[in-house]
């Protein structure tokens, strides 16, 4: 299971550089879906065929990365960011390009360090002139931490735990469910990183009765962490609120009773800044009744991401009862 786990994790695919990840999600889903589209925007939309409700899942499998802009002339990467990430995460950090290469990021010595921008900074992939560079990478490629996935204690540290974490608890739901007393839409969405872009056209396709976003959430237990209520290893966090819903009360009720009822750990997440898919995904079409079950993360967008092993197996239990609840009416 955990194989399943740092696989995904260690997959490169940046958002709109989806492929690799959907390919390696697709082959693994396979034989639990009745069939599946890739929608324009390359979200895998996979259906599990039922009577009941239309219940939109969606677990967005694209990272934040790097995106070659400009070589110098003495072989050294410039790049932009893609997504929210931190230029203080990335200095001297190990990356790798989707076709391999690797590279270090590197900071320009007058670069005052408080003031950290990609700008000042290059990636060096070993190559000793422009030509040398543009014979590896090309302006346009894309590239990912390059870490090592590492167990500690019961937890997982890693790139990417946003959002392959997710997927995989998607995928496991999927293996979970026997019967399927609802119809079950698991999207692997494309481009959360650069605004939950992928998620809304897959909400639009889908129309769902009700929407659940899986993705990590931020936790206030490390020192001197801003005020959250979001604790690692106190099981999955049902969300009321990020920064792009507010979660419709019908869902986070629906979330917390099952969570009672099958006695599985839960705790209320509110998060204040950040979005998720169900930001995306309630303001479709009419309006769609839509929450959050989040997996509570820390140092998020760092190349070690890290999540409690008991909060992906609650989060996995709350999700397969919510998707085969068999709901009144
Ligand atoms: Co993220
Ligand atoms: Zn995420």
């Amino acid at each position: 299971m955990m194989e399943l786990l740092k696989k995904l994790s260690l997959c490169i695919a940046p958002s709109g550089h989806e492929k690799p990840i959907r390919d390696l999600i697709l082959e693994e889903i396979g034989e639990y879906i009745d069939d599946y589209v890739i929608d324009p925007l390359g979200n895998l939309i996979a259906h599990k065929k039922g009577p009941g409700k239309k219940i939109m899942v969606s677990a967005h499998m694209d990272e934040i990365g790097l995106m070659a802009t400009f070589v110098e002339e003495n072989g050294f990467i410039r790049f932009c960011s893609i997504g929210g990430i931190r230029p203080a995460n990335l200095v001297n950090t190990k990356v790798i390009f989707q076709n391999g290469i690797i590279g270090v990021v590197g900071v320009e010595e007058k670069a005052d360090p408080a003031k950290l921008k990609v700008e000042d900074m290059f990636i060096d992939i070993g190559a000793s002139d422009r030509e040398d560079a543009l014979s590896l990478i090309e302006i346009g490629d894309v590239a990912g931490y390059y870490t090592k996935f590492a167990l500690m204690g019961g937890r997982v540290t890693s790139k990417s735990m946003d959002d392959r974490v997710a997927c995989y608890i998607a995928i496991e739901t999927l293996k979970n469910i026997k019967d399927c007393p609802n119809d079950l839409y698991f999207v692997f969405s494309t481009q959360e990183e650069v605004g939950l872009r992928g998620a809304k056209g897959a909400a639009f396709s889908v129309d769902p009765d009700m929407g659940i976003a899986l993705d990590v959430t931020k936790t206030g237990d490390t020192p001197e962490a801003n005020k959250m209520a979001v604790k690692l290893g106190n099981g999955a966090a049902i969300k009321i609120k990020d920064g792009s819903i507010l979660c419709h009360r019908d869902v986070v009720d629906i979330l917390k009773n099952i969570a009672i009822r099958e006695n599985i750990k839960w705790q209320p997440e509110v998060l204040l800044s950040g979005g998720t898919d169900a930001g995306a995904i309630h303001v479709s079409r009419a309006g769609v009744p839509s929450g959050g079950i989040s997996i509570p993360c820390r140092y998020i967008h760092s190349p070690s991401e890290t999540v409690s092993m008991d909060d992906v197996v609650a989060c996995t239990k709350l999700l397969t009862a919510v998707v085969t609840e068999r709901f009144s009416s």
